[in-house]
């Protein structure tokens, strides 16, 4: 462990006194939403957000425990010993400063060195954010919360059906891997800085999750000869033009990173095993970012089904602004941006979730990319791939043709007219939806006519005769048609319906 991790794990048995003492202190995240009005405690963590506004003021007697704790904890602020004594009791002071969670302040009494917060029904500690008027870390081995608006996204959208081994891949300050031993067996958690390992391994005992290891290495190198049903991973994907941190730096291109987790995972998934992955990468002239994936899989390509989920399209122009406000860069370094950009061909910069699934039968692969709609959650995200994987597995062609499809819910169909020798015709039809996905499907004729012919009672074999006998169509085209059309809820068929959208079930 590195001589400046500022916690000491050494004392496991101070970790129940402290634990308990948290889990009934009110010290929550619904407390901090609630007392702060924040949507997101990373306003209190982030080092230029509220706390000091909200946090560095005087203490005051009449304080409820969850605030004291915010104040310490959050803030970093110093408290005399007996006052401290009084609102934790001396025993849980005692034990704290055991773990090196209280350690001698600037002036008399005690601090917190790092943070300490909970987060989605957990306490994590990490590093305290810089500010150069405060004690934060700013090496570049900095471990952020995890809290960060970005990682919750990224949690959120893991499956969390139970399952024997789970790994989350440079885990950081280990969040992703406390909330998976609640649903997996056995799980691991990997990062490539001893401090982030060091912080992961205390937020483990902490927690008291005994299911969990914590290991040091670079990728998969620690796990080598373990398979797992799921890996979870939010790499860093920025370019070399941020700030220079390990958590943020992805490679000379931002991508590199994701393309070593891509190419070294085929043998750590186990048959049916998915990785849940936070993407961010570029559409290049001549290649987009998927494609780019699916090229990075190589021969594993026959064994692996892909889909990226974008939730986000910005030019490379407008991220770099973004980036660069960020981090409060000099405006002249957005030409350093811009160039960066233009080198890598790049036409747009994407941020999503990846998934890659292994398959678990001999059948052919698939893959995709679908865009995030405003009320896309990770029920749709499984639906989908529940729907692709069905879509791929031998004999269900001839479900297919024996279901009765009906027309899904809340789409439109765009019919674009133009005048064709003097007369008004149909040139294109595109069927578009918000929901699972934001979908604009451009279709043949053909298909927007299947599509209002389905009333639930024909079957899609009935369907196709009456195409077929009509104009050439292969039934593999037609079947793909139909499943395109599912996949997207314009048609639906019993058993395959996607979850009730937040506007149906209202
Ligand atoms: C964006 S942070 C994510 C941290 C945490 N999973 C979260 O969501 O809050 C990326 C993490 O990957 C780790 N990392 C970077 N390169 C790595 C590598 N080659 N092998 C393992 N971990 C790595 C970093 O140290 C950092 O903790």
């Amino acid at each position: 462990m590195r001589s400046d991790f500022p916690l000491h794990p050494g004392n496991p048995e101070a970790f129940p006194t402290v634990r308990e003492f948290l889990a009934a202190s009110g010290y929550s995240e619904e407390f901090l939403r609630s007392h702060f009005r924040i949507p997101s405690i990373h306003f209190l963590l982030y080092p230029y957000g509220l706390q000091a506004e909200y946090l560095n003021k005087k203490y005051e007697e009449g304080d409820s425990l969850p605030l004291f704790l915010t104040r310490l904890f959050i803030a970093g602020r110093t408290f005399e010993r007996a006052i401290l004594e009084e609102k934790l009791t001396p025993n849980v002071v005692s034990a704290m400063e055991q773990l090196g969670l209280l350690v001698p302040g600037d002036t008399s009494g005690l601090r917190c060195p790092a943070t300490l917060y909970p987060a989605l029904g957990v306490f994590v500690a990490s590093d305290r954010g810089f500010r150069p008027e405060g004690p934060g870390y700013r090496g570049k081995d900095y471990v952020m919360s995890g809290t960060e608006h970005i990682c919750r996204q990224f949690i959120a959208h893991i499956s969390q059906a139970p399952c024997e081994t789970f790994l989350d891949m440079g885990t950081g300050s280990g969040l992703a891997a406390l909330l998976a031993t609640k649903f997996s067996k056995q799980v691991w958690a990997v990062d490539i800085t001893p401090r982030a390992v060091a912080y992961a391994g205390f937020n483990r005992l902490l927690n008291g999750a005994q299911n969990l290891t914590v290991l040091e290495g670079d990728l998969f190198a620690p796990v080598q000869g373990l398979s797992f049903d799921r890996i979870s991973c939010n790499p860093p994907f920025e370019p070399p033009l941020k700030d220079g941190m390990i958590f943020s730096v992805g490679g000379e291109d931002g991508e590199a990173i994701i393309k070593r987790l891509i190419t070294e995972i085929p043998p750590y998934l186990k048959p049916g095993g998915r990785l849940y992955c936070q993407v961010c990468g570029t559409d290049r002239e001549g290649e987009s970012f998927d494609e780019r994936i699916l090229s990075w899989l190589g021969e594993a390509r026959s064994d692996l089904d892909a889909i990226l989920f974008v939730r986000l399209i910005l030019t490379p122009n407008e991220y770099a602004i973004q980036q660069m406000l960020g981090e409060n860069q000099d405006s002249w370094k957005l030409q350093e941006w811009n160039m960066f950009y233009h080198k890598l061909k790049a036409t747009q910069v994407v941020v999503g979730h990846l998934i890659l699934q292994k398959r678990s039968s001999v059948r052919p692969t698939f893959a995709a990319r679908r865009n995030f709609g405003p009320d896309t959650t990770q029920r749709e995200i499984e639906w989908l791939l529940e729907w692709e994987t069905q879509c791929a597995e031998p004999g269900f062609a001839e479900r297919l043709l024996e279901s009765r499809p009906k027309p899904g819910l809340g789409w439109e169909l765009h019919v674009r007219h133009g005048l064709q020798d003097g007369k008004l015709v149909p040139l294109s039809y595109t069927f578009f939806t918000k929901y699972p996905f934001e979908t604009n499907l451009h279709v043949a004729a053909w298909m927007a006519m299947l599509v209002s012919r389905c009333d639930g009672k024909a079957t899609a074999a009935d369907h196709y005769q009456f195409f077929a006998s009509r104009m050439p169509l292969p039934k593999e085209e037609y079947l793909r048609a139909l499943g395109a059309l599912i996949g997207a809820d314009f048609l639906r068929i019993d058993g395959s319906e996607p979850p009730a959208s937040p506007e149906a079930a209202a």
